[in-house]
């Protein structure tokens, strides 16, 4: 009989420390900013890193924010800013690099970001369809992706689909009532018709493709996709082009009515 591979030490404590609230050195390293997170690995590998004095190899061990880290001596800051990106996504743009080889969304962020930023490695906010275009934050903190995304948090996201000239305010009713998708009941949105042809609808889950479903169920597929909004922060930078959020728009979008708050206790 096959022996079952033990677990290395390491990888027990790091699921250990995410299930106390604790974190990792890999994870830790790319939110801090400390060097590019494309040369973490190798200044890992190459023992450039140390906890408490010690050599640290593995990217998965344990770190507290009362952990002495550092890089080639030099101390590095692990108390957590969370730091945001909006992102004005262009479309035929994927969320994530596969076979068809288009552009990403982290294709097009990469070269928009100053050296400084560039330190820092950047999480996707959720996603967009291939063809939506509109707002979409980056971030270096995982806290912030759970909370954004999180169905709990309750953040309203605001679209502007554009469907068939014919479209009339009674045929969102339903929408706004709640319908179910083939995937469960949606929660009930606001909806209106903004003009002909043009629906605004705000929902407060992420489920993927969710507003084609919601608009497909009453008779009303989508031509075009277009996120406006994200918690009240509407997206006003051109298509194509990012700008870093103020410390205020984070603290606005942690502490929009509604959200849970979950994991950002500091
Ligand atoms: N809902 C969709 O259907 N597509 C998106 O890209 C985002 C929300």
């Amino acid at each position: 009989m096959p022996r079952r591979a033990k677990t290395p030490k390491w990888l027990n404590a790091a699921r250990e420390s995410g299930r106390t609230g604790g974190d990792w050195l890999l994870r830790a390293l790319g939110r801090s900013g400390a060097l590019p997170a494309s040369e973490i690995e190798g200044a890992l590998a190459a023992g450039r890193v140390r906890i408490d004095g010690k050599v640290a190899t593995k990217p998965f061990t344990p770190v507290t924010e009362s952990s002495r880290v550092t890089v080639d001596g030099v101390v590095v800051p692990l108390a957590r800013v969370t730091r945001v990106l909006m992102l004005h996504k262009p479309p035929g743009v994927v969320a994530e690099g596969g076979r068809d080889k288009r552009p990403t969304v982290v294709d097009v962020l990469l070269p928009l970001l100053t050296e400084e930023q560039r330190r820092f490695h950047w999480l996707a906010v959720g996603r967009l369809d291939v063809d939506t275009t509109g707002l979409l934050f980056f971030t270096n903190d995982e806290r912030f992706v759970q909370h954004a995304t999180s169905p709990e948090s309750h953040l309203p996201k605001r679209y502007l689909a554009t469907v068939h000239e014919k479209a009339t305010d009674a045929m969102l009713q339903p929408l706004r009532d709640g319908v179910t998708l083939d995937d469960g009941p949606a929660r009930p949105a606001s909806a209106r018709l903004r003009s002909a042809g043009l629906v605004e609808l705000t929902i407060t889950e992420g489920r993927n493709h969710q507003v084609k479903r919601m608009l497909a169920l009453v008779g009303l597929p989508v031509l075009k996709l277009h996120r406006e909004a994200v918690g009240g922060l509407v997206v006003d930078v051109d298509e194509g082009a990012m700008r870093e959020l103020g410390g205020d728009e984070i603290e606005r979008l942690k502490t929009t009515a509604g959200s849970s708050l979950s994991g950002f206790t500091r």
